[in-house]
């Protein structure tokens, strides 16, 4: 089981504008944070001094005090809190500049919401497991799993996170990738370093080099100043290189001389770069289909396989959703101040009959979403979504002779996945719209404040579902 506190995590938010300032605090409430405000870095270091923080996220550019004094001060006292940095596209190289002050991370405005929950959800684990260091009672990230499969992959993790040699980890989206990857720093003895992430698909291919291998003043039209890549931001730490399987051709031979020979130059740059990075990669795809097509280069490949991890879907470890369902109660109780105690027995046959398609992350959200709704002390059938209760969503559908594809309640003549991704939507749509209007007793301006939709637009979605307006005023 996993102790942990009660509280809810503790966010400051310093922003001079107004509305970005609304927007964040109401995102990160429905988050389930603790949300303070403040309109610049003095009033911002004020409220730290006299109520602390768990987690920082500040602007860069603000009258009176900017947001590199606010980390520059936070820093020095409270070198444990992170700080996230909120920068506008053009001022993204100053941002830079704040991790190698010692920011978490930064996001660009204007910001995808999901990228900004995620960032604080891991600036926030990460300042809880550096307090429980502090405590001396280092650990790894709440890693939970009893199938033999998932044991297999902690003993590995306990075995090799500690050495320099390189990690490759495969799996199914959803699969706990990523967290794999945080696993093995934490576990090393460059946990207090630099673990530095970088989403290869999420990078025009013509800039991931200067990612990389940063680039020096003058190196392209637009470089008015030199900048490091994440190579050097990690160095003495980790490198995470996320999605490897999406990245060119050409860049995998520069990766591979970079790797071979721990060295590069800087793109533009002459001088040539030495760095201590462990390096840990990972992948959806199936690099050996990648490699007989042309599109991997095998000796690439071999060099970041040393220790192979493959997550296996959980669909395939079905011992394993008890666990994960406690888990993630017990993560989401917290979170959002709820005390439901588990699930009926009947409720939990139906999550492990389910395919999980999306594998953990898929039923990390639909505890996240059941919980917000439920009320009982214990989540029943009637409280799981339709998809888990409909038939459709349980038959697997047989794959040719390979695994157990997605399991879609694909309806005849709908079975393109564009087509079944909007009905999916549309059903996880009125299902909460449902609960919403279910909860607040069918009054629609206050199942619209739920649902942070105006109620306007509720109505209108109420139509489109035939939902009945018993109009509340
Ligand atoms: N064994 C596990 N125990 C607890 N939580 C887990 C476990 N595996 C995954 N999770 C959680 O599930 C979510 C998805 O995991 P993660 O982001 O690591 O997956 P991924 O394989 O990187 O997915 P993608 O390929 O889509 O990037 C995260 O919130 C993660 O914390
Ligand atoms: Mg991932």
């Amino acid at each position: 089981m996993v102790a942990g506190s009660s509280h809810m995590a503790k966010v400051l938010v310093i922003d001079d504008e107004a509305n970005l300032r609304k927007v964040l605090a109401a995102l990160l409430r429905r988050d389930g944070y603790d949300v303070t405000i403040a309109e610049d870095g003095e009033m911002g270091l004020a409220e730290f001094q006299k109520n602390a923080a768990d987690a920082v996220i500040t602007d860069l550019v603000m009258p009176k005090l900017g947001g590199m004094e606010v980390l520059r001060a936070i820093n020095s006292s409270d070198p444990e809190v992170p700080v996230i940095i909120i920068t506008a596209h053009g001022t993204v190289d100053s941002a830079v500049e704040a991790i190698k002050l010692g920011a978490f991370d930064y996001v660009t405005k204007p910001f995808d919401q999901r990228e900004l929950s995620n960032v604080l959800a891991k600036a926030i684990r990460t300042h809880e497991s550096a307090r429980r260091n502090a405590r001396g009672e280092r650990g790894r990230p709440s890693l939970v799993g009893e199938s033999p499969q998932m044991q297999e992959v902690m003993r590995i993790i306990d075995k090799v996170a500690d050495t320099p040699s390189t990690v490759l980890i495969t799996g199914e989206s959803g699969t706990g990738k990523e967290l794999i990857a945080t696993a093995l720093h934490e576990g090393s003895s460059r946990h207090d370093k630099p673990f530095i992430r970088i989403n290869c698909a999420a990078i025009p291919r013509d800039l991931i080099e200067s990612e990389l291998f940063g680039y020096e003043r003058g190196a392209f039209t637009g470089a008015v100043t030199s900048k490091p890549g994440r190579f050097e931001l990690a160095d003495g730490g980790t490198l995470f290189l996320d999605e490897i399987g999406e990245i060119p051709v050409e860049m995998q031979v520069k990766l591979l001389r970079a790797l071979q020979e721990s060295e590069f130059e800087r793109v533009g740059g002459i001088k040539t770069t030495r760095v201590d990075v462990r390096l840990i990669a990972a992948t959806n795809r199936d690099l050996n289909q990648e490699i007989e097509a042309g599109r991997f280069r095998k000796d690439l490949y071999y060099r970041l396989a040393v220790v192979p991890i493959n997550l296996p879907p959980l669909r395939e470890r079905p011992s394993d959703i008890p666990t994960l369902v406690r888990h993630f109660l017990d993560k989401y109780n917290r979170r959002l101040n709820k005390r439901i105690e588990g699930m009926t027995d009947e409720a939990l046959t139906l999550v492990q009959a389910y395919a999980w398609p999306g594998n953990i992350r898929e039923l990390e959200n639909l505890i996240e979403r059941t919980l917000l709704f439920a009320d009982g002390p214990l989540i029943g059938v009637a409280d799981l979504p339709q998809s888990l209760r409909s038939p459709g969503g349980m038959t697997p559908v047989p794959g040719p002779g390979g695994p157990v594809a997605p399991a879609f309640p694909a309806p005849p003549g709908e079975t393109g996945l564009k087509d079944i991704v909007r009905q999916r939507a549309a059903e996880l749509e009125k299902d909460l719209i449902t609960r919403a209007l279910e909860e607040t007793g069918g009054n629609v301006t206050r199942a619209a404040k739920l649902l942070q939709i105006s109620r306007k637009s509720l109505q209108t979605k109420m139509k489109e579902f035939s939902l009945r307006d018993d109009g509340d005023e």
